[in-house]
């Protein structure tokens, strides 16, 4: 689904990210853990396309193509979408006029919408005013109406109180094992997705197949999720890649 090959990205003239490897097969959901600042964000920007992440090494197939230079509308109608940590404001733009945009018309807007908690907010400026629930509410209605086939989910729970961490997290499930296949399937999930957890509380509701670890724009280590996440809690970052170099 998705291979990336000694990746080098520059953001304003720095080296954020220095050779990463990292893979994500058709169907398998990978989780990705670091440190603040280790390069989670700009990994999945450049994944998609944002424009002031420069490959400077390496590249990235998606569905076997070379998609290192392809403009993010491209990668988008490839079937890839993003929620963001920290998605703008859009003053000027209804939630709804981006919602109707972003579907292709099968799918009932105001429906969508109600089983996020979020038909009040269709008339209102995107994310203006919203709450940090709401905002990871709103990206969700955004990608839920987009249906990709392969997810990237910046931090899906952060921000997003006790109550609505299970809409949120029941919502990211029903989309990966949406029964709207993409052409592969394992076992009863139809979509992909690489997703960012500080928490590791978006496990509970995803059954990842694999884990990564990034520090300081290198995957350290791979393995299972909740061993790797197990290792984070109760040694940190330092002592977690130190013990476990297990290759995927
Ligand atoms: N647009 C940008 N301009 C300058 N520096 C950036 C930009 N985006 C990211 N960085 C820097 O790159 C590093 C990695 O950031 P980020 O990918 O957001 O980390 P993470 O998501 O792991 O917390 C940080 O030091 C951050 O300040
Ligand atoms: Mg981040």
């Amino acid at each position: 689904m998705l291979r990336i090959e000694d990746l080098h990205v520059e953001v304003d003239g720095r080296e954020v990210l220095s050779g990463v490897d990292l893979e994500v097969p058709a169907g398998h959901t990978c989780v990705l853990f670091g440190p603040n600042g280790s390069g989670k964000s700009t990994l999945l920007h450049t994944i998609m396309g944002f424009g002031q992440y420069e490959v400077t090494k390496g590249r990235i197939l998606f569905l076997g193509r070379d998609v290192t230079h392809l403009p993010i509308h491209e990668r988008a109608r490839m079937g890839m979408g993003i929620m963001l940590q920290r998605p703008p404001n859009i003053v000027g733009l209804r939630l709804n006029d981006l919602v109707v945009a972003a579907g292709d018309g099968h799918l009932d807007t105001e429906e969508t919408a109600k089983a996020l908690n979020m038909d009040r907010f269709l008339e209102r400026d995107i994310n203006v005013g919203f709450s940090g629930g709401e905002i990871k509410r709103s990206e969700l209605l955004q990608l839920s109406m987009q249906e990709p086939c392969f997810f990237l989910l910046d931090e899906p729970e952060s921000g997003v109180d006790m109550e609505s961490i299970d809409l949120v997290g029941r919502k990211i499930h029903s989309m990966l094992y949406d029964k709207k296949g993409c052409g592969w399937e394992k076992g009863d999930r139809s979509k992909s997705a690489l997703v960012i957890t500080h928490t590791g509380k978006v496990l509970d509701y995803i059954d990842a197949d694999c884990a990564y670890v990034i520090r300081g724009g290198r995957i350290m280590c791979s393995g299972r999720p909740r061993d790797i996440l197990r290792d984070i809690q109760e040694r940190g970052y330092g002592e977690c890649i130190k013990c476990r170099m297990v290759k995927l």
